[in-house]
């Protein structure tokens, strides 16, 4: 495994095709499928960057802005944004474009972050980054910054709620839509 690799080595677009069987009732593309395909294109793009096999360890944040047609054609852009000790995350673009009028849509925006593994099945090390543009240290920067806030939040999470303090809760959710039926 190389030391340092440069984005472009892994960058990876995957484009496909909206076709019926993929939409919901609405007549909308389903979330889950654009989402399999961004695990599809993420599991690429960190096994070209690595030269191993990557599992997803996490994805950050899929707000979905703007509804997928039938008949529109989705491209996923991916690239390495980001490398850890064992991990590295992908940052992907997903736009579709309608395929009369040529309009494009961003539809959203997401991070996956992968781990790779060796031969006996145990995380290892992946080559890091040659930053080559200030774009691209934006992002690896960017990408520092979300795992120090994520490792924040979990630790401030665990502290925020305890369990069986209802008088708490009453008072933290009185203005919210819900009714209190518990029992004992
Ligand atoms: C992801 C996985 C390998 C992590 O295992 P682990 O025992 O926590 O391993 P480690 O603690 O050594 O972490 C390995 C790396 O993953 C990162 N990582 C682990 N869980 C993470 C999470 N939830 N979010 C972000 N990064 C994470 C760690 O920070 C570490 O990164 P680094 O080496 O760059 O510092 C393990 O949880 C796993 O196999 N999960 C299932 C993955 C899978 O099957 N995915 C497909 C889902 S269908």
């Amino acid at each position: 495994m190389k030391e340092y690799k440069k984005v472009s080595e892994s960058e990876t677009t995957l484009t496909e095709l909206m076709i019926p069987s993929y939409s919901n009732f609405g007549g909308k593309i389903h979330g889950g499928v654009i989402l399999s395909l961004m695990d599809k294109v993420a599991y690429v793009c960190a096994a070209k960057h690595t030269d191993a096999y990557c599992v997803t360890a996490a994805i950050e944040r899929v707000d979905f802005m703007a509804p997928v047609e039938v008949g529109d054609l989705v491209s996923l852009l991916a690239s390495v944004n980001y490398t850890g000790t064992t991990s590295l995350v992908i940052g992907i673009r997903v736009i579709s474009e309608n395929i009369k009028t040529h309009q494009v849509k961003h539809t959203n925006t997401s991070y996956f972050t992968m781990v790779a593994f060796g031969d006996d099945n145990k995380p290892v090390k992946v080559p890091g980054l040659i930053l080559e543009n200030h774009r691209q240290a934006y992002r690896f920067h960017k990408g520092l910054l979300r795992k120090k806030l994520k490792t924040k939040y979990k630790s401030e999470e665990v502290s925020l709620v305890s369990m069986d303090t209802t008088g708490e809760y009453k008072k933290a959710l009185k203005d919210e839509r819900c009714i209190f039926q518990i029992q004992g």
